[in-house]
């Protein structure tokens, strides 16, 4: 048996080039059809064999992110040792550069970095069907940020079936100052919609063809997102930066998720070059980040 003192998991962000969001479930959460790619910006999420927990975080966000058990990273290393019988003794320190609450889905990478990155420290060598369902308990996002690529995510968004996609996509992401919340964004699109019929989601068909075919052209036509409307209401400036991407050429602009994050497709290296300076000079983000997808879920480095 290899006992390791340190391991490392690094694990992408995402970006929905389809978020349709269906009815309100009894559960308070919403049936959802999101088509999740993750892209390369990404956590490092590194366990030490320790006496008990203890959590440290530099990078994005590091000086409002909480160090305890609120951390999702540290109740996913509780939860897997609780479910595996063994102390959870682990030294987490997370090197974030995903942006926090910026519908990049940040939280949920560290806590799959959590979960892959103890398995290994601890040597539970947990059948992949079950950390995804640990995944699942964390949160609705956590098992795709284990799975990575391109996958559909049903139900909740927890149940993913891999989507055939060819070459790489380039991306540019406008970063927002402050995050946004989740379960807001969520409410504020319940509210827009009451009173609507709200039909079941449906998987695009053109999007899917666009993934197969590798056409940025067409993928960029069908990017959707129906948080996009609820971000902007909550968020109005977030229009302005979706307007500055699109002028200065990019392909498609969507909000990532529940954002503020806003995610823009754009040919390859240079035009995302392009891109990203037009954004950084018009003032209207924080930061820029530029990025490929389809990247690979967690994995151990
Ligand atoms: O699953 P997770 O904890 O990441 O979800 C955060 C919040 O997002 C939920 O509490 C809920 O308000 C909202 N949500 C939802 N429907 C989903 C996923 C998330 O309403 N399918």
């Amino acid at each position: 048996m290899v006992m390791r003192n340190e391991v490392t998991a690094r694990v992408p962000a995402k970006v929905n080039l389809q978020l349709s969001v269906g009815p309100l479930r009894a559960d308070g959460y919403h049936e959802l059809v999101s088509v999740f790619h993750a892209v390369n910006v990404c956590d490092d999420v590194r366990a030490t064999r320790a006496d008990g927990i203890s959590l440290t975080i530099a990078g994005e966000g590091e000086d409002t992110l909480p160090r305890d058990e609120s951390n999702l990273a540290w109740r996913a290393a509780v939860l897997l040792a609780d479910a595996s019988g063994v102390d959870p003794d682990v030294a987490l320190h997370i090197q974030k550069s995903i942006p926090i609450a910026g519908g990049m889905a940040g939280g949920s990478a560290d806590a799959a970095g959590a979960l892959l990155a103890c398995d290994a420290l601890w040597n539970l060598q947990t059948p992949r069907e079950e950390l995804m369902e640990f995944a699942a308990e964390l949160g609705s996002d956590v098992p795709f940020a284990l799975h990575g690529g391109t996958a559909i995510g049903t139900g909740r968004g927890e149940f993913l079936t891999a989507v055939l996609s060819n070459g790489a996509f380039h991306w540019v992401f406008a970063l927002a100052d402050g995050g946004l919340s989740t379960p807001l964004v969520y409410a504020e699109c319940d509210r827009l919609r009451a009173g609507h019929d709200i039909p079941d989601p449906q998987v695009s068909d053109s999007l899917m063809q666009a993934l197969r075919a590798g056409d940025a052209m067409l993928l960029a036509e069908a990017l959707h997102n129906d948080l996009q409307a609820p971000a902007i209401k909550l968020r109005p400036a977030l229009a302005q930066v979706l307007e500055v991407g699109e002028d200065y050429g990019a392909l498609g602009g969507v909000v990532s998720g529940s954002g503020p994050t806003c995610a823009f497709l754009v040919r390859d290296d240079e035009h995302a070059l392009d891109v990203a300076v037009a954004l950084t000079a018009s003032g209207v983000c924080r930061n820029v980040k530029r990025a490929t997808g389809p990247a690979p879920g967690a994995r151990l480095i």
